[in-house]
């Protein structure tokens, strides 16, 4: 499988996934100023794995803090902070890793400032750690609703190359296929920025899981030709309401379930659910340049000056969502708001394919 991020040596190293299928390189990332541009500009990408980026950041921007005392460092972490959450808005993940980071250090403030430092070097190799465990765990609950000789879509890129490793959406995949189902995938392409096609099929092909290729605007008519059994797809922020923003088209494949009675499932850490928002209305949603949809990789495809508009991301309300798959168990939307109430019965919700 393929390693997306790793810290080594205070140098955050990241896959440049903007050069991918064409070129594997590893960028080394030598202060947070670059982790920020890294996650700006898609070399990492995918919820939980800017939300990874975003703790390492953290971590070596302490590094660079000249304080003594714990206040002092907490005042010198704030542009850190700050810098990491003005790269992208829709996934709740940085917010996630920047808060995680203020509570854990809370505990701290009797510790001289040399050991928090080293503190936030352990905690991001943790997060990175624990992120592949949560994946697989998400893998094990979301597999039973695979059944052998399935046909599963999915969209955008939510498999290891969005996470520490073994991916959220890909988690089902992957752990059917260790059970010994044979599967196959439908990947969308994912226009305009292509993580279906790039990012999806390579890393799917690289672990000789069978996928095959559609263009965004394919998938109605596979679904309606009963081609397809299940959807999967990831999550950069679901909310109380079970509301779920993901990249853009997201949205139109539940609804062309929904018509076609395809189960449309989410694969959603606790990192990427956002409890503070009630419902999909509320979630910042990122715009992003026209050149992303006026050329393909440098050749300028679209009428000069046309004006365009470039959503990165969708609402898909919670009535298409079948389940939402966690590392608690899979849940169906209506009940997600309870795994943050104190004293549920988990079992007593959780879903269970027939
Ligand atoms: O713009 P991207 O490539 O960061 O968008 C990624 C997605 O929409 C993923 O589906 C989502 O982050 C979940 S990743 C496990």
């Amino acid at each position: 499988m393929v390693k997306t991020i790793e810290l080594v040596d205070g140098v955050v190293r990241m896959l440049d996934q903007t050069r991918l299928p064409r070129e594997v390189i590893y960028v080394d990332c030598t202060d947070y100023h670059m982790v920020a541009k890294g996650i700006k500009d898609l070399w990492i990408r995918g919820a939980p794995a800017i939300g990874i980026a975003a703790s390492m950041g953290i971590a070596i921007g302490a590094q660079e803090i000249k304080a003594s005392a714990f206040d002092e460092f907490m005042a010198g972490l704030e542009p850190v902070f700050q810098t990491l959450l003005a790269t992208r808005p829709t996934a709740v993940n940085i917010q996630w890793a920047v808060e995680r980071t203020k509570k854990l250090l809370a505990g701290k403030k009797d510790e001289p400032v040399d050991s928090l430092k080293s503190f936030l070097i352990e905690e991001a190799n943790n997060v990175l750690a624990q992120d592949i465990e949560i994946n697989k765990t998400i893998g094990k609950w979301g597999a039973q609703f695979i059944k052998d000789g399935d046909i599963v879509i999915t969209h955008c890129n939510a498999g290891s190359l969005a996470t520490g490793g073994y991916g959220t959406a890909t988690g089902p995949i992957r752990a059917a296929v260790e059970q010994g189902k044979k599967i196959q995938v439908i990947a969308d392409e994912t226009r305009p920025v292509l993580q279906g096609c790039r990012l999806t099929a390579w890393e799917l092909m690289q672990d000789n899981i069978p996928v095959t290729l559609i263009t965004d605007n394919t998938a109605g008519a596979l679904l309606r030709k009963g081609e397809i059994n299940l959807a999967i797809v990831g999550t950069d922020r679901t909310v109380a309401n079970g509301d779920v923003a993901n990249k853009i088209g997201t949205y139109s494949l539940a609804v062309l379930c929904k018509e076609n009675s395809v189960p449309f499932y989410v694969a959603a850490p606790l990192s990427s659910i956002d409890f503070s928002i009630p419902s999909g209305d509320f979630i910042p949603i990122e715009e992003r340049g026209p050149e992303e949809v006026t050329h393909v990789f440098g050749c300028h495809i679209a009428p000069e000056g046309v004006k365009v508009r470039n959503i990165a991301f969708d609402v898909t309300p919670a009535k298409y969502v079948t389940g939402i798959i966690t590392e608690k168990g899979v849940f169906r939307p209506k009940d997600l708001h309870k795994l943050n109430e104190r004293g549920t019965d988990l079992d007593s919700i959780m879903m269970k394919a027939e």
